[in-house]
């Protein structure tokens, strides 16, 4: 060997070795990582989830895995409408509820899916169209959102609502029918019910850039420019035995829209490639830094809907699989979300500004504010009644409704009249109120509210 030849040895000796140096500092630093998924997963700034049907959480077997491995959960059918409204105006949170408290109970967040679907709605509302169904759509987000208020990090607003195949337009539905603007309308509702969740769009065989996903983010782009209120999409992921290339580029092309993006509902078709396609889905959501969690639709193989597709991370005796492995792996190998994330202000400011903010409380009766979210042809009222100094044993709420205006549904109050002069008394629960103490109603309508002010009675 001549002199330059063993330096040129030397250095990539050197060299060689200084890499070897790096990567040992990578895998010790991976080593030190979790050892459970959302161990693993909270370390770098986010959540992974899985769908449960709350009639298991008395499977110990199941909750075992559940509360070892998840941090999250979402309701597979137990927030769906058919569920939660099964008759219209009555409402059921039996399941949703207790899912809730065992997610309160074991530090995890919640998912909640879903508030308007054109699958498994209640009979009553497949029969219905036009501006009744609307009306109870919104009337639906708006109950439901405000029951699981502060409880719910992500609502699915709005779920698969884009048709398959190369058309990117809407799906026809019952609600599509209803008039183009039912999506914003449903995001409209919800921000004004739970300010604090972010709300998705959720759907399906987005997984890369195509025709569904490129529609999805027309509509996306579109509200964003025109302030409703939007947060996030859900991409559900059900897999079968190869991902797309673009994968990852489609999560980030949204993010560039300036939303959270998450993978919703993930499994993958069982088969040689199913470990790798679990590894390569956490890769990518680890590589984009808005894509915020992920969730598997179900726990065990035998809990999935996919059946014999055995399309999750444990199979049905609670074991590991390949697919476990490959997604832990790359949770730790992932970056972390950066500290100071380039996220939207958690609430958009409502379409209309309260017309008369909440003020100190009166000396004596009670005083009301109004805060309105409108769409065009109709308008959520969300109101504050607060009591003055003596309290109250019960209220009356007064508006005059431009004209063209009309009450449709109203909530934790009994309305009178409809148009012009309406009135809003307290139910029997909201109208004692001590010294001070707030409570809220709202009712929904067609045409526009703008301007409206209230005045309150106390008795
Ligand atoms: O609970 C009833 C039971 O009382 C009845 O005897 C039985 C007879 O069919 O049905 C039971 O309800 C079933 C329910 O799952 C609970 O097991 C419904 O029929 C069945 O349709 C329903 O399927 C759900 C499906 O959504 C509905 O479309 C699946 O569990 C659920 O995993 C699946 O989840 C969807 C997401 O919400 C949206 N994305 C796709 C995903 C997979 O299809």
């Amino acid at each position: 060997m001549n002199h330059r030849r063993a330096l040129r040895a030397a250095v990539t000796i050197a060299v060689t070795g200084a890499l070897a140096a790096a990567m040992t500092m990578t895998l010790t630093s991976t080593a030190s990582a979790g050892t459970t998924l959302r161990a693993s997963a909270a370390e770098k700034g986010r959540y992974f989830g899985a769908a449960v049907a709350t009639g298991k959480l008395s499977t110990s077997a199941y909750t075992t895995i559940l509360n070892r491995e998840f941090n999250s959960v979402v309701a597979e059918n137990e927030m769906k409408w058919d569920a939660t409204e099964p008759q219209q105006g009555r409402f059921s949170y039996t399941g949703g509820d207790r899912l809730v408290s065992h997610a309160q109970a074991n530090g995890m967040s919640v998912r909640g899916h879903a508030l308007l679907w054109y699958q498994q709605q209640p009979g009553w509302a497949q029969n219905m169209s036009g501006s009744a169904l609307r009306n109870a759509a919104i009337n639906h987000v708006t109950q439901v959102a405000t029951h699981f208020r502060g409880k719910i990090y992500a609502w699915d607003v709005v779920n698969e609502a884009f048709a398959d195949g190369n058309s990117g337009a809407r799906r026809d539905s019952n609600l599509q029918r209803t008039g183009n603007d039912w999506i914003e309308a449903a995001f409209r509702a919800a921000r004004a019910a739970d300010p604090g969740a972010k709300l998705c769009y959720n759907d399906y065989n987005t997984d890369g850039i195509n025709a569904k996903s490129t529609g999805i983010y027309n509509m996306v782009r579109d509200f964003k420019s025109r302030g409703v209120p939007i947060d996030c999409v859900g991409f559900q992921s059900h897999l079968g035995t190869s991902l797309a290339g673009d994968y990852q580029a489609n999560l980030q092309r949204f993010a560039d829209l300036g939303v959270d993006v998450q993978i919703t509902e993930l499994d993958v078709m069982t088969g040689g490639n199913q470990a790798n396609i679990y590894g390569a889905v956490t890769r990518a959501c680890m590589n984009v830094s808005r894509c915020t969690g992920i969730t598997t639709w179900g726990v065990r193989d035998c809990d999935s809907w996919r059946g014999s597709d055995n399309a999750l991370l444990f199979d049905c005796n609670g074991n590991k699989k390949a697919a476990y492995t490959n997604v832990l792996n790359a949770l730790n190998a992932g970056p972390a979300i950066p500290t100071d994330p380039p996220t939207d202000p958690p609430t958009d400011p409502p379409t209309d500004p309260p017309t008369d903010p909440p003020t100190d409380p009166p000396a004596v009766g009670c005083s009301a504010s109004v805060s309105l979210n409108s769409w065009t042809g109709g308008f959520v009222a969300t109101v504050k009644v607060t009591a003055g100094s003596t309290g109250t044993s019960g209220w009356n709420v007064g508006f005059t409704l431009p004209s063209g205006a009309s009450v449709t549904n109203t909530w934790s109050a009994t309305a009178s009249g409809s148009t012009g002069a309406v009135r809003f008394a307290n139910v029997n629960y909201n109208g004692r109120l001590g010294a001070g103490q707030v409570t809220e109603f709202g009712f929904q309508g067609t045409g526009s509210a703008s301007g409206v002010t209230p005045t309150c009675t106390a008795s």
